[in-house]
């Protein structure tokens, strides 16, 4: 009996020829990623699966390897089919230089990076060839193979015709040792983390008018509560009319949607132990109100919920790692839109904390809603508060996608958060929280702060001070996440889109914070 492979929409068969009949039996095809290291002019190393796998092979991928082998470069990806009975492919990708640790000038683990860069080409080639089912070399580091994996295998496509969207692939990670349980477990923690991002770069994708404050409210509650320990309350407008919320209230006031202010709770640790407080911008849409934008890549701006979008997406998966701590995430949802009802250029609100603000420009709207989210956050005496907002251009300019803006009046948390980042690879860098940009806040003609400085320059830093006037907390930090919103291609495990970052480094900051 000879066996022979052929496709019928879509789906792939395996034929049997005997004498008499022909039966077509459905097979799922199966591949596998293999890691190797590679430098330029040297002779690859094998991980210990592609080790395994070579052998298995009669040196083979060794051989394959010999070919071209400078094209074969880290980050890099070569297909081979028709090896084995059992996969259908093998995917070699590139790890790059074996020996690599810490980089301090990149503040970077570079080892990390690594992977995830290696194990996300290997996900993109399979996926592209509707691979079914792939085991996945944990290249040394299950947790950064299951990042670059389950990073790489996203894409917000459900908008689109069954047709063109790409199929999810089922991912295992490959053992020689099965019963090796740490590995097993860290590639299930980073299986989370990198769920924990996805989400909150599916909900900034996602169009406004399929995501608004209260659509986010009801995903959040969807995600939350069958994970334990958790606690979810949506607030009204009257809710926030009753905490005199004033500056969160003019920017939805030019809005038909209503506003949404969603408290989340984890309870990880005891109850005498203090909460760590997020606090994410949600601006389900930022058309910059009567200060309107200009139309180009106006679209973008239906991710300005993504310090929202984060501040789900880390507590979602610190609640499903279990994090031995208490978390409160705190997220003022509403759209900034113009309309007669809008607040006006010149208008002047009373905040929470009854300091009042002349709204000279009504697309500085993110620190509007922040303000009165800090002073709320602070009723429950938190240990720490980190805000994250897409706040300023100005900050894109800064730094553009290499890292997230921090500002923040602690030594600890800052060093948490560089830590952190140089772990996941989503990093942060620090800006100052200076007197001088609190000065060109302060200096409104009608109010005791003014939400646009009076020049062009330093935006993120006047932005910055001015959320500073709502923090008593001596362990804030103010991440500004404009710049890391979308990717184009600078981090090659996540495709074109919104990128969900700095999640991953905000659960790393979580479970190693220490005050
Ligand atoms: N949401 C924007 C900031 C933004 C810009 C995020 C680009 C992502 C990409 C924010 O509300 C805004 O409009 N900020 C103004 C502030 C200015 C009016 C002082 C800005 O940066 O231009
Ligand atoms: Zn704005
Ligand atoms: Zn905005």
């Amino acid at each position: 009996m000879s066996a022979s492979i052929v496709h019928r929409r879509g789906v792939k068969f395996c034929r049997y020829l005997s004498h008499r009949s022909i039966h077509t039996t459905p097979v799922k095809s199966k591949a596998v990623i293999l890691g190797v290291y590679k430098e330029k002019d040297a002779d690859p190393e094998f991980t210990i699966a592609s080790t395994v796998f070579n052998e298995k092979f009669g040196g083979e991928l060794e051989a394959k390897l010999k070919i071209a082998p400078n094209s074969f470069k880290a980050g890099g990806c070569r297909v081979l089919m028709g090896l084995d009975k059992e996969y259908d492919a093998v995917a070699l990708v590139c790890l790059g230089k074996k020996d690599t640790s810490y980089d301090s000038l990149e503040v970077l683990d570079s080892r990390k990076e690594n992977v995830r860069k290696a194990v996300a080409a290997g996900i993109s080639k399979l996926q592209s060839l509707d691979v079914k089912e792939v085991e996945v070399d944990p290249c040394g580091d299950p947790e950064a193979a299951a990042e670059g994996s389950y990073l790489k295998m996203y894409s917000y496509d459900e908008l689109k015709a069954k047709d063109k969207r790409k199929l999810p692939m089922e991912l295992t990670c490959y053992l020689t040792d099965k019963s090796n349980a740490s590995a097993k477990s860290s590639w299930k923690q980073g299986q989370v983390q990198a769920e924990g991002q996805n989400l909150a770069r599916k909900l900034m994708e996602m169009p406004s008018n399929k995501l608004t404050p209260r659509i986010f409210a009801s995903i959040a509650q969807e995600k939350l509560q069958n994970l334990g320990n958790t606690e979810i309350i949506v607030r009204d407008q009257k809710w926030a009319e009753d905490q005199n919320m004033g500056a969160f209230l003019c920017v939805s006031k030019g809005s038909q949607e209503p506003l949404v202010f969603l408290e989340v709770s984890y309870q990880g640790a005891g109850k005498e132990d203090l909460p760590v407080a997020i606090v994410g911008k949600g601006v389900t849409f930022d058309s910059g109100g009567i200060s309107i934008k200009p139309s180009a890549s106006m679209d973008e701006m239906r991710a300005d919920m993504g310090g929202a979008a984060c501040t789900l997406g880390a507590i979602y998966a610190a609640a499903k790692l279990r994090l031995p701590i208490n978390i409160k995430g705190f997220m003022p949802l509403c759209e900034n839109m113009p309309s007669g009802t809008a607040v006006k250029p010149g208008d002047v609100v009373t905040a929470m904390n009854g300091k009042t603000i002349q709204v000279d420009n009504t697309d500085a709207e993110g620190r509007l809603i922040l303000a009165d989210a800090l002073c709320y956050a602070e009723t429950f005496q938190p240990k720490a508060i980190l805000d994250m907002a897409t706040l300023t251009g100005a900050i894109d300019v800064a730094l553009g996608a290499g890292a997230a803006a921090v500002f923040t009046n602690s030594s600890v948390l800052w060093s948490s958060l560089e830590k952190a980042g140089s772990r996941t690879g989503d990093r942060v860098w620090r800006m100052p929280l200076w007197d001088c940009y609190t000065k060109q806040i302060t200096e409104s003609q009608l109010a005791d702060l003014n939400n646009i400085s009076g020049g062009r320059s330093a935006g993120a830093c006047t932005a910055a001070a001015f959320l500073k006037e709502f923090v008593k907390n001596e362990h804030w930090a103010h991440l500004d996440i404009a710049g890391v919103m979308k990717n184009k291609s600078e981090i090659s495990y996540l495709n074109k889109g919104m990128a969900g970052r700095p999640t991953r480094t905000i659960i790393e900051f979580l479970r190693n914070l220490k005050i």
